[in-house]
């Protein structure tokens, strides 16, 4: 049974991160017009030192238990159906394949050469890298989560059941992409590495609570949504790389994005096998994460300096088109279309009003959207630490 802390609100139709300990201002902005303050408060990081943390109310364990059989009977299903969309290890490249090589006499001149290249990039791009590399670091957080999840998690740590074998995999591929960044972002000499890893740091340390409430329904509803997000935002820090002439830059986005597009289809297969199994339960879990907002894994972020960080680069992603609230909705739309949601039949009352909801949900957060933008006013620039201070418009 759900154990319910505390007076859980209202989500109304818009699609900001959680809130949290920030200005409660900065909370209310929406992903698509976050509000562009010069200020940045610094928060009391000695009284409070892993801030900004959540603040919206933490429900648990919402899943009828009785529903946990589904995912110990889907155990062969699994192995058969998703852990073949894992790549063994000896076919998967690795962060050294992209990178100079220091073992050879080459190493000097090829990281002369990558540097010239980096050279030709603007901060702004820089700005949305190193927020992707961030929320590639936090890895440790998304196993976790995924470890809270009842009947998926990984028992033991090393238990032989397929949920928690493609958990561990899933978590060791991925490790690759913030590791990757990380490298390159090192080796450009551009940004001030310092900073990001305080940033890294502070984010991991802050967690997060993406409100899936051990439901693998809402978990791997979050995740399909989420692999698709940075499939998305990954293949388009390369496209940029490639129109500001560093092809390699382009090819490390690239095949990042190409992992990012496995899982999706990984995470997407397992909903869909839900949907076929349970039509009502997960209809009803999709529109519970829609009408929650899908929340940002990195919307924690926190640099020591800048108390609206995550709103500060979504800002600049948003306007350089690395991932913008108009992907937002198509990923909603993409996936309601995946998993035919128009086409299901007899649902209950319930379950036909959650279908209607998600069904027109897309076209009404782009509206939204487009009225926003409209009001939206110049931005101004803000100061990033992770690029030595230097300013970047908004
Ligand atoms: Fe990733
Ligand atoms: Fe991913």
């Amino acid at each position: 049974m759900a154990s319910r802390i505390a007076f859980k609100p209202l989500g109304s139709l818009c699609f900001a991160p959680p809130r949290t300990n920030r200005s409660a201002a900065a909370a209310a902005a929406t992903f698509g017009s976050p509000r562009a303050s010069m200020a940045s408060t610094k928060l009391e990081t000695a009284k409070n030192p892993f801030s900004p943390r959540e603040v919206h109310v933490q429900v648990t364990h919402s899943m009828p238990p009785q529903k946990i059989e589904i995912f110990k009977s889907l155990d062969d299903w699994a192995e058969n159906n998703i852990l073949v969309h894992l790549k063994p290890v000896e076919k998967c490249w690795q962060p050294q394949d992209f990178l100079p090589d220091p073992s050879s006499d080459g190493f000097h001149e090829e990281v002369k050469e990558l540097r010239e290249r980096a050279k030709e990039i603007p901060d702004d791009y820089f700005v949305c890298l190193v927020g992707d590399m961030v929320t590639e670091e936090a890895l440790p957080t998304y196993q976790t989560m995924l470890n809270t999840l009842d009947g998926v998690r990984d028992e033991t740590g090393a238990s032989l059941t397929s949920w928690a074998i493609w958990t561990r995999a899933w978590t060791a591929e991925e490790n690759r992409h913030g590791d990757l960044l990380n490298k390159y972002l090192y080796l450009t000499g551009r940004v001030d590495m310092r900073q990001i890893e305080k940033t890294i740091q502070y984010l991991i340390g802050s967690g997060m609570d993406p409100r899936t409430e051990n439901s693998p329904y809402l978990g791997f509803i979050y995740t399909s949504f989420q692999e698709r997000a940075t499939f998305i935002s990954h293949g388009n820090t390369a496209r940029l790389a490639k129109e500001h002439g560093d092809l390699k830059l382009a090819q490390i986005c690239g095949i990042i994005a190409s992992d990012e597009k496995r899982h999706e289809t990984a995470y997407t297969k397992i909903v869909e096998k839900l949907f076929e199994i349970d039509p009502d339960g997960t209809v009803l879990a999709l529109a519970d994460m829609m009408k929650k907002k899908i929340s940002m894994p990195a919307h924690l972020m926190y640099d020591g300096h800048d108390d609206n960080l995550f709103e500060h680069f979504s800002t600049v992603a948003q306007r350089l088109g690395v991932y913008t609230a108009k992907d937002y909705a198509d990923i909603l739309e993409f996936l309601v279309v995946r998993w035919k949601v128009a086409d299901l039949t007899g649902l209950s009352g319930e379950g036909k009003r959650a279908q209607d909801y998600v069904c027109t949900l897309a076209p009404r957060i782009r509206r939204l959207e487009e009225r926003a933008q409209g009001r939206a006013k110049q931005k101004g620039t803000i100061p990033f630490s992770w690029i030595y201070g230097r300013e970047v418009q908004l």
